[in-house]
């Protein structure tokens, strides 16, 4: 029995009980409909708050294909803003981040408040009595954040974001509660890559944990070779379903890998770094009521979680998927650093080394799989991708929270995504700027 119901034409009959059609990353009409339906048509992140911390600040992003700004007011308040003059249609803001209390569009001038509103138009004599100012702004999206964390939409017809997402927000909070107390800080567009590959392979990947050890056999091997077992992601090697690894559906399109019941001691396990001995000595030294704990916080959280359709958090980063065309997709990794009273500063300058680590020597194995699917998936005599393991071998249970959990291996989470997947793409919800 399937449990995807009324496809509508179009899509009809693309996504089955344990496997999906190869057109879902190929056909551009698709990919289209993904980026008003998905991108915008659900609770999208945009940005993070430390990313503009100050009054005025901004920072422009993608909403799917869509130019948007992400601004504080003068009065702190967050807002969303489409990038788009409400005179002839040019973008109003051409700078990646910066601070303004306007956007003055370059084209002819006409001048918006960062909270949108059309403030001027040169030479005004030229308007005549139907000029309504106020109904010339410029498109507001809705926007919402949960502890710093930004999201927007342009459906008026969701739920509020914690109601939403509530399920993916309380593992977030225990991503973001390991130090108690700490803010976390983005690190500025650290890490960018252009993959040839469609977005909805680096999400089937993030909660893939059937890869690890054979995609990045290397990287574990010559690092088991040489500084022993149970030292970074060792666990991923052998038998998965065997380990203490899980995967769980985190509700509405929302994935989870839970590596920590494999970390004893993460500061003893965590991949070696340059520099690490002379830092923990002097954390040791300079903080030793908090040393120890202070050390843990350097490694990744062993926490994979993915929010529905472009946020992963991975390790202590950030990753965000932006697709730029149907194979094409900038994927960006923020570097994240943690501040709090009682937190030695130390730890976030090794918190940098170690976040250099798996982009640079692991996630070249994940593009090199990601662009290698676009070139097999573009065969059009092969109609299928299979994602049904463990679909029914009777792994699957309810886990922690009461969320379906199956061993880190099944691909529960890529049915979870795609049964949300099918539910954006039929929505008839009203997607509508402010
Ligand atoms: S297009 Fe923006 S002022 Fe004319
Ligand atoms: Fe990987």
């Amino acid at each position: 029995m399937t449990r995807y119901q009324s496809i509508p034409t179009g899509l009809d009959g693309l996504v089955e009980e344990g496997r999906v059609h190869r057109s879902l990353y190929t056909d551009r009409a698709i990919f289209e409909r993904e980026m008003t339906h998905l991108f915008g048509g659900t609770w999208t992140y945009l940005a993070h708050e430390s990313e503009l911390p100050e009054p005025d600040d901004f920072v422009q992003r993608r909403l799917g294909l869509r130019r948007v700004i992400v601004t504080r007011d003068g009065e702190g308040r967050l807002h969303g803003l489409l990038n788009r003059c409400t005179h002839r249609g040019a973008t109003v803001c051409r700078q990646a981040e910066g601070k303004a209390k306007r956007f003055t569009c370059p084209y002819h001038n006409w001048s918006f408040a960062n909270s949108g509103e059309l403030r001027s138009v040169p030479l005004p004599r030229g308007y005549g009595p139907s000029f309504d100012r106020a109904k010339l702004g410029l498109g507001k999206i809705r926007v919402e954040s949960y502890r710093g964390f930004v999201f927007g939409t342009l459906n008026q017809s969701l739920p509020p974001l914690q109601d939403h997402y509530g399920t993916a927000l309380s593992i977030l909070d225990e991503w973001l509660d390991r130090w108690p107390g700490a803010e976390i800080k983005l690190r500025r567009r650290t890490h960018r890559l252009i993959c040839n590959g469609n977005w909805k392979l680096i999400y089937d990947n993030a909660a893939d944990g059937y890869h690890p050890g054979f995609s990045h056999a290397s990287l574990l091997r010559m690092r088991k070779a040489r500084y022993g077992g149970g030292v970074d992601m060792q666990w991923t090697l052998g038998d998965v379903d065997a380990g203490l690894q899980t995967v769980a559906d985190a509700r509405n399109g929302c994935t989870f890998i839970d590596q920590r019941a494999e970390i004893a001691r993460y500061w003893d396990q965590a991949a070696p770094m340059p520099g690490e001995e002379a830092y923990a000595a002097q954390i040791r030294a300079r903080y030793p009521e908090v040393a120890e704990r202070a050390l843990d916080v350097v490694v990744g959280s062993g926490m994979n979680l993915n929010i529905f359709p472009n946020l992963l958090v991975i390790g202590n980063q950030l990753q965000v998927i932006e697709p730029l065309d149907v194979d094409r997709t900038d994927l960006i990794w923020y570097a994240t650093a943690l501040e709090a009273p009682n937190l030695p500063p130390e730890v976030n300058t090794l918190r940098m080394r170690l976040q250099e680590d798996f982009p640079s020597f692991g996630e070249p194995d994940d593009l090199a799989n990601f662009e290698e699917c676009q070139a097999g998936l573009s065969i059009p005599e092969m109609d299928w991708v299979h994602v049904g393991r463990h679909m029914d071998t009777g792994a699957e249970y309810d886990g922690p929270r009461g969320l379906t959990t199956g061993p880190v291996s099944d691909e529960l989470p890529m049915r979870v995504f795609w049964t949300e997947w099918l539910k954006r793409m039929q929505s008839d919800d009203e997607m509508r700027a402010l």
